[in-house]
């Protein structure tokens, strides 16, 4: 069967800066790999290649066996990819409920009502606060906003991008417990997090991006025991 996602030679940037720099990466179905790196390894525009935000300049990514390489963000996102991006991007004009909507658009009724019990099922918080704006939630309330929007989209592939970033504790604790739900009912997941040891730990493999290349990959648990990937992202 072919993996979920597979990127060959992926290079991608701005100008001339050179964000990835020959980037190959598999993804099987149900998998979670984890995507660690530091700041400006460029995690963020992998993500936004995969799903047709940023257009890259050389190699291939193929979807479910499929060559997307380049193709709309929309149509890639209707075939079944949806990404909660850094920064979360909610609607904060719009209310919880319409927030939700807009990510179920494509889903017949039936099937809207059936992933809105679920979704609100996973954030209760969703329900209780259908008719308020998306933009006075909180953080960690926006950010399971947006998870919650991508999973209206009844996604195969979803990419997150840093989904504790700026979050308690206590809620990042949350968020990774439904990211593993969410993997446990079905959906590939491919997860950039700066808590690395917390993605590891979630994760089945894992890579490091630094300066636009993979320098490690293997599985999470091996990788959690490499001495380089502790000292330099599990601090020691
Ligand atoms: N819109 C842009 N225009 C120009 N350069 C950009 C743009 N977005 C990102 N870059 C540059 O591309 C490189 C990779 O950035 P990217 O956002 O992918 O990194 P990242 O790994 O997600 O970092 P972080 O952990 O800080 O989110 C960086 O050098 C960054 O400055
Ligand atoms: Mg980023």
């Amino acid at each position: 069967m072919a993996p979920v996602l597979e990127i060959k030679g992926l290079h991608a940037g701005y100008g001339p800066i050179k964000a990835l720099r020959g980037i190959d990466l598999e993804v099987g179905k149900g998998e979670i790999m984890a995507l660690i790196g530091s700041n400006g390894a460029g995690k963020s525009t992998l993500l936004m290649t995969i799903c047709g935000i940023v257009k890259p300049t050389a190699g291939k990514v193929f979807y479910e066996g499929r060559d997307v390489t380049g193709i709309q963000s929309y149509n890639i996102m209707n075939q079944g990819v949806a990404q909660v991006p850094e920064g979360r991007r909610i609607f904060p004009r719009m209310t919880v409920l319409e927030n939700l909507q807009m990510g179920g658009a494509k889903l017949s009724v039936a099937e809207f009502g059936r992933y809105l019990s679920w979704v609100q099922e996973l954030f209760p918080m969703l329900s209780e606060r259908a008719q308020q704006l998306g933009g006075t939630l909180s953080g960690g309330e926006q950010q399971m906003l947006a998870i919650g929007r991508a999973l209206m989209s009844k996604p195969r592939l979803l990419l997150m991008d840093e989904p504790s970033l700026g979050l308690a504790p206590l809620i990042s604790r949350r968020i990774f417990a439904i990211i593993e739900e969410i993997n446990r009912r079905g959906t590939t997941i491919l997860l950039v997090e700066q808590n690395a040891y917390a993605a590891l730990r979630l994760a089945n493999r894992a890579c490091v991006l630094s300066t636009g290349e993979i320098v490690v990959s293997g599985d999470a648990q091996e990788m959690m025991d490499n001495p380089e990937v502790q000292e330099a992202y599990l601090g020691g």
